[in-house]
C-alpha cells in the first residue's frame, strides 16, 4: 500500500446534474489534503446483469473490475430511490460479486455517503446498502454518516458543494476511510490493543 490511498468513488446515478456525483467531487477534491486520491467510475453503459454473460463481461463491466483491483478502499454515493439503493448501482454491484470466489468486492473497505433532495438524505438507502456489504464482506466504515439532505440547498447550479458543514463532514469521512483501510492493511481493528 503507497503513501496515498487510493479510494474508487461509485456515484449510484447517471443524471448529468447528479448530487452524489458532486458530493463525489467534492470529495475528491478534498482527498489530498488527508492522503488520499478519489478516482470516480460512473455505471453508464453497464448492461442489466444476466449471469449467462459472466464468462465475457461486458466492456464497462470489466473496467469496473480492474478499477477495484487497483483500489484501495471504496466509496460509494448513493441516492434513495423508493427508500432503496437505486437499481443501476445494485446492478453495478451484482455484476462484479459473481463468480462468487472472484468476488471484486470481498474485503475491500468501504464507506457510503449520500445526498437526495428530501429530509433524511439517504439514510433509508444507506442502511439497505450497509445490509448488502454484509454479504459482500465488505468491512464498512461505521462513523462518520454523511446523509446529504435537501441537496439542492447545499449545491450552486453548477454542481459545486457550497454547504461548509457538508465539506466539513465529507473531509472528515474520507479521513476516518483512510485510517480504517491503513488500521486494515497493518491487521489491527478499533478497540483491540
Ligand atoms: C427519488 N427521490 C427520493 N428521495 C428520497 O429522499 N427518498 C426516496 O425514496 C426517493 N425516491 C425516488 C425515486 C425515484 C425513482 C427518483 C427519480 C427520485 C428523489 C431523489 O432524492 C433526487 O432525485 C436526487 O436528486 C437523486 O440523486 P441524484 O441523481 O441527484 O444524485
Amino acid at each position: 500500500m503507497s503513501d496515498t490511498i487510493r479510494i474508487l468513488g461509485i456515484p449510484g446515478s447517471l443524471r448529468r446534474g447528479s448530487y452524489n456525483h458532486a458530493a463525489l467531487r467534492a470529495a475528491q477534491a478534498l482527498a489530498p489534503d488527508v492522503g488520499a486520491e478519489i478516482a470516480i467510475f460512473t455505471l453508464e453503459d453497464i448492461p442489466a446483469f444476466n449471469e449467462d454473460q459472466l464468462g465475457t463481461l461486458p466492456p464497462r463491466v470489466r473496467a469496473l473490475r480492474a478499477a477495484l483491483a487497483t483500489s484501495d478502499a471504496v466509496l460509494f454515493a448513493t441516492p434513495e430511490y423508493n427508500y432503496s439503493v437505486p437499481g443501476v448501482l445494485k446492478n453495478a454491484i451484482d455484476w462484479v460479486s459473481r463468480p462468487a470466489a472472484e468476488s471484486a468486492w470481498r474485503g475491500k473497505p468501504v464507506a457510503v455517503l449520500g445526498a437526495s433532495g428530501g429530509l433524511l438524505g439517504t439514510v433509508r438507502a444507506q442502511y439497505h446498502l450497509r445490509q448488502i456489504f454484509v454479504f459482500l464482506d465488505m468491512p464498512a466504515l461505521n462513523q462518520p454518516e454523511v446523509m446529504i439532505a435537501r441537496a439542492r440547498e447545499k449545491f450552486d447550479a453548477q454542481g459545486t458543494l457550497t454547504d461548509a458543514d457538508t465539506r466539513r463532514r465529507i473531509q472528515d469521512l474520507v479521513a476516518a476511510l483512510v485510517a480504517w483501510t491503513r488500521r486494515l492493511a497493518a491487521g489491527t481493528s478499533p478497540g483491540r490493543t
